[in-house]
């Protein structure tokens, strides 16, 4: 069986949401490279990410309910546990304890700079790997996550219209966008900003944003609406592109 990951997209670590969305007792539904994910965090603060898909009947795991240590499948009530995925309990057969295999598919996950990241496995693979430290970010490292912004584009577009955002001001600016999903721009507006992108289809981005630098309390507010202005309008204006 095919995973469908490219293989030079397969293992590599990409943003899935911004650790703050996963609260407990929540399913956050997001996607990556065509494939549907649920991202849920336990009680004791593990965060899992899953495929969005009940190992027994394909419903979405989105659908269900974060029980605390577990979800349980909105259908027939089977639930999963945290980390490992394996089913603990099946509603139609009382005090049967479920064979091993029938456990969630689970991805390797970790929370670096405010950020739930993934990756998919590759054929041959198990999704999880050697290498569970995450992404290799920086110096410098980000201080402050921005909102979130979905962009009906490639990613390819999104990071050639960040890098030409960044460079199109009066001021000298610099990009490092050598990374086809990860630009670091140095621009007299904002500052030191990461951009990661999270390639959810084949046109479909997320571009999640940090600065390296965090304001100062009594500028936050001002620069938060700045920035996320900023990015709305690099958005609007890529959709006026594929759009037109
Ligand atoms: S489809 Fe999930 S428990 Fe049946």
């Amino acid at each position: 069986m095919t995973s469908g990951v490219e293989p030079n997209l397969a293992s590599r670590w990409f943003p899935v949401c911004r650790s703050e969305e996963a609260v407990v007792r929540h399913v956050v539904h997001t996607a990556l490279l065509d494939r549907e994910l649920a991202i849920w965090r336990s009680d004791d603060g593990t965060v899992n990410a899953w495929e969005n898909r009940c190992p027994h009947r394909g419903v979405r795991l989105t659908v269900g309910t974060n029980l605390g240590n577990a979800l349980k499948c909105r259908y027939h009530g089977w639930t999963f546990e945290s980390g490992s995925g394996q089913c603990a309990e099946r509603p139609a057969h009382p005090g049967e304890k479920p064979p091993a295999l029938v456990r969630a598919r689970t991805f390797s996950c970790v929370e670096v700079l405010g950020y739930v990241w993934t990756r998919l496995p590759g054929d041959g693979d198990d999704g999880h790997g050697d290498d569970d430290r995450g992404p290799a970010i920086g110096p410098p490292r980000p201080a402050l996550t921005l909102r979130s912004i979905h962009v009906r584009a490639p990613a390819a577009m999104v990071v050639e219209s960040l890098a030409r955002d960044a460079l199109n001001t009066p001021e000298a600016s610099s990009v490092d966008a050598a990374d086809p999903y990860m630009v670091h721009a140095v621009d007299p507006r904002g500052g030191r900003i990461w951009y990661f992108l999270q390639p959810v289809a084949e046109a479909e981005t997320v571009i999640h944003a940090a600065l390296a630098d965090a304001p100062s309390p009594a500028d936050r507010l001002a620069v938060l609406r700045r920035e996320n202005h900023r990015l709305r309008a690099v958005r609007n204006a890529i959709e006026a592109l594929t759009s037109s």
